[in-house]
């Protein structure tokens, strides 16, 4: 049987049936406990959602942060689950890699260091995971595979887990295989091996950030595959999970859910998913995609976070619904809690869940989301009625001598869009045991021993903004906190800092492309590189951009502008492309992979020397400047507006330097 329907059993009808509508439900742990509880949390990467995060000034972005990850102030995650970046495009832009080539490695590139550090500042407790989304060519030797040689890829893997710890003194507890693809059960074996061979014998392995199918067949198959996994992790499982998942005896997990749309919809959606993961499906963790949204809007899945901080230009963000709706949960109960067998749905709609430290505490979750107020983006919500109920609750067991419990509650309210979100109300005293709630509509309820809940709050950020119309880089920076250059996405490729010590002139300091073999992607990466930056409704414009080639062969790159698509589009991305080739040649394109040709020529360029690309854009036509001096021009755009853009032509190395644009608006 499986548990919600235990829970079920545990419903009695209340006595006064005959005078009023109130169910009666019972909280107890007479009968034992239920499943331990591994916590709530969000994912950063899948990829490169926070990249616009770390661009933000201080103290926007610490209060971020602290929205994030403070305890008892806003969502007070538990757990932050991280990419390991594999230098390929995993969403809504790429994450560079520890190891671009076979013998290089650098534990200091990205910005995930640095968030998981930043979280730990905040709460030292949380939980870290990591899983790749991709790799680096070289792990698959070629292939688009990375299980062809699984101890390359197991040490790979390992690396960066013992990179955390040495370099940054991050203990990582769990990593994942290979997100939503296939598995390798050898592959799995061996990286139990290789962690265990290298002092990691307590990290914990997670499979397969997938469907619960067929993983769950395989450990039911393989004791020896059985003993090295731990975690059965399912991506958007739509709150069930499925019997034979139970016989495993594993932990389960949602490792990947929600990815909606962070309105009051989005909230709903979040608040109903964190009860009945656990009611219909015993996951004991529940994670975000995203952790918050920080990447241009235009991107997909736009605003699929927690919260929403997309202007570093400005400094504007917004606590959205979803981080209130996790401080029900998380601000009240810590992983290693257990919930209580009783559990479950409530008579007329919503659900209830209740946990215990084991020492007396209990908190106890309520949610009476209604069907159409509580959609996520995947996978389809059947139809389900709530209406407003009276709830007797119960305690028995351990809580039966409690006699006050702190009240926290949020209220949706889509008609007057007045919602109010993680109240405190006047604790609720218990007459024998029990206590009795109205519930109306909508509306999350937090009822808990614990009196160390806190609405935490900042004065509002500033007003968003318009990314600014003037914007230079000279990539003149020494000791670089961060591998890349602000506000710059890279939607395929890598785009470093890199300083050229030899160089006797104005080019040291440049922003360099440094991705050479097509990686094993995750999804449809361009065959060309490419970084994009700007406001999307861009339409005038001049972008400027020194560029250098180091291939003599086959070297080309571009800038670009009204750039039109990014993320797992970013092949089929159209705009205006003025390229130079190492060959002396030069070319104007209206797509990134070149093959509409709006004009073509000689340019003299060549690899190993500096040249100045300029490229305007005004209504219908654009025109560009080789070093100053007309090149071409009247060539008919057909993009209206997007983003301004830096790439190569191949998986090749390049540079940029002194990057400027001047936009109209
Ligand atoms: C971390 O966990 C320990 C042990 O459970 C607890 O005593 C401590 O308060 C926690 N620290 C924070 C900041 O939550
Ligand atoms: C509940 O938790 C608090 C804070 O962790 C602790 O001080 C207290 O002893 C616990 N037990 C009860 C019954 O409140
Ligand atoms: C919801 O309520 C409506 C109206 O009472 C009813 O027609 C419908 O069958 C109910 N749906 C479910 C899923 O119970
Ligand atoms: C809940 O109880 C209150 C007070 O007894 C009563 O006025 C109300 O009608 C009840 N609501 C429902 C939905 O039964
Ligand atoms: C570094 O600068 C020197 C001197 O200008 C130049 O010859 C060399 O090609 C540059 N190397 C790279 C990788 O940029
Ligand atoms: C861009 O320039 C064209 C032609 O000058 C003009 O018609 C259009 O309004 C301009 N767009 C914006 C957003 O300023």
């Amino acid at each position: 049987m499986k548990h919600g329907e235990l829970a079920a059993g545990a419903l009695v009808v209340g006595l006064s049936l005959t005078l009023c509508s109130s169910q009666t439900y019972v909280l107890t742990d007479k009968g034992g406990l239920g499943r331990a509880f591994d916590g709530i949390g969000g994912l950063s990467g899948g990829g490169a959602t926070s990249r616009l995060l770390v661009n933000y000034a201080e103290p926007y972005r610490s209060q971020v942060l602290d929205f994030l990850f403070k305890p008892n102030f806003g969502a007070s995650l538990h757990i932050l689950k991280v990419e390991i970046g594999g230098d390929a495009q995993t969403t809504d832009g790429t994450e560079p890699s520890h190891m671009h080539y076979e013998n290089d490695e650098n534990y200091f590139r990205g910005y995930e260091w640095w968030l998981m550090k930043e979280a730990k500042k905040r709460n030292p407790n949380i939980t870290l995971i990591s899983l790749p989304w991709a790799f680096p060519g070289w792990v698959g030797h070629g292939k688009n595979w990375p299980y062809d040689f699984p101890d390359i890829t197991a040490a790979y893997v390992v690396n960066w887990i013992l990179g955390a710890k040495q370099y940054h003194d991050l203990d990582i507890q769990y990593v994942g295989i290979w997100n939503e693809r296939n598995y390798d059960i050898k592959y799995i074996k061996l990286l139990r091996y290789t962690l265990d061979k290298s002092g990691l014998d307590t990290v914990r392995i997670i499979a397969s950030d997938n469907l619960w199918e067929p993983v769950v067949q395989s450990l039911l198959l393989d004791p020896e595959l059985s003993r090295a996994v731990d975690v059965i992790g399912a991506h958007y499982p739509g709150t069930t999970s499925v019997k034979e998942a139970l016989k495993t005896q594993k932990k389960l997990w949602s490792s990947e859910d929600y990815s909606t749309f962070n309105d009051e919809v989005g909230g709903g959606c979040w608040a109903r998913i964190l009860n009945h993961n656990y009611v219909n499906g015993l996951m004991t963790a529940t994670i975000s995609w995203n952790l918050v949204a920080s990447y241009y809007k235009d991107l997909p899945f736009s605003r699929d976070g927690l919260m929403t901080a997309e202007e570093p230009w400005s400094g504007s963000y917004v606590v959205e619904s979803p981080i209130w709706i996790t401080a029900h949960t998380t601000q009240f109960t810590q992983p290693g809690w257990s919930y209580l067998q009783t559990v479950g749905h409530l008579a007329q709609g919503g659900s209830y869940v209740a946990l215990t430290d084991g020492k007396g505490n209990l908190t106890v979750v309520i949610e009476t989301m209604t069907h159409d107020h509580s959609v996520c983006i995947r996978p389809p919500l059947p139809p389900f009625n709530v209406t407003s109920q009276n709830a007797t609750f119960h305690l028995q067991g351990s809580f039966a001598s409690i006699k006050e419990l702190q009240v926290w509650r949020s209220q949706f309210n889509f008609k007057t869009k007045k919602s109010s979100f993680f109240e405190k109300l006047t604790p609720q005293k218990l007459f024998d045991g029990s206590f009795t709630l109205e519930l109306a509509e909508d509306e999350v309820y937090t009822l808990t021993t614990m009196t160390t809940g806190q609405k935490g709050s900042y004065p509002d950020s500033p007003p968003s903004a318009r990314f600014p119309k003037v914007y230079k880089d000279h990539f003149n920076v020494r000791n670089p906190p961060f591998s890349e250059a602000p506000d710059f996405a890279d939607q395929t490729g890598v785009f470093e800092y890199y300083i050229n010590m030899t160089d006797p002139g104005p080019h040291v300091f440049t922003l360099r492309q440094v991705v050479t073999e097509r990686p094993v992607t995750w999804v449809a990466d361009a065959d060309q590189t490419i970084s994009v930056i700007g406001d999307y409704q861009w339409e005038n414009l001049t972008v400027s951009c020194d560029v250098f080639m180091e291939s003599v062969k086959a070297g080309g790159v571009f800038i670009a502008a009204r750039v039109d698509k990014g993320g797992q589009s970013v092949r089929s991305a159209k705009g205006v492309f003025f390229w130079v080739f190492a060959d002396g040649t030069y070319k104007v394109t209206n797509d990134l992979a070149g093959q509409t040709v709006l004009a073509e020529g000689l340019s003299g360029t060549r690899a190993y020397g500096w040249h100045t690309l300029s490229l305007t854009v005004e209504g219908q036509y654009a025109s560009g400047l080789l070093n100053g001096y007309p090149l071409w021009k009247n060539a008919v755009v057909l993009t209206k507006n997007g983003w301004a853009a830096i790439g190569t032509h191949s998986f090749e190395l390049a540079q940029f330097d002194n990057f400027a644009v001047v936009a109209e608006y």
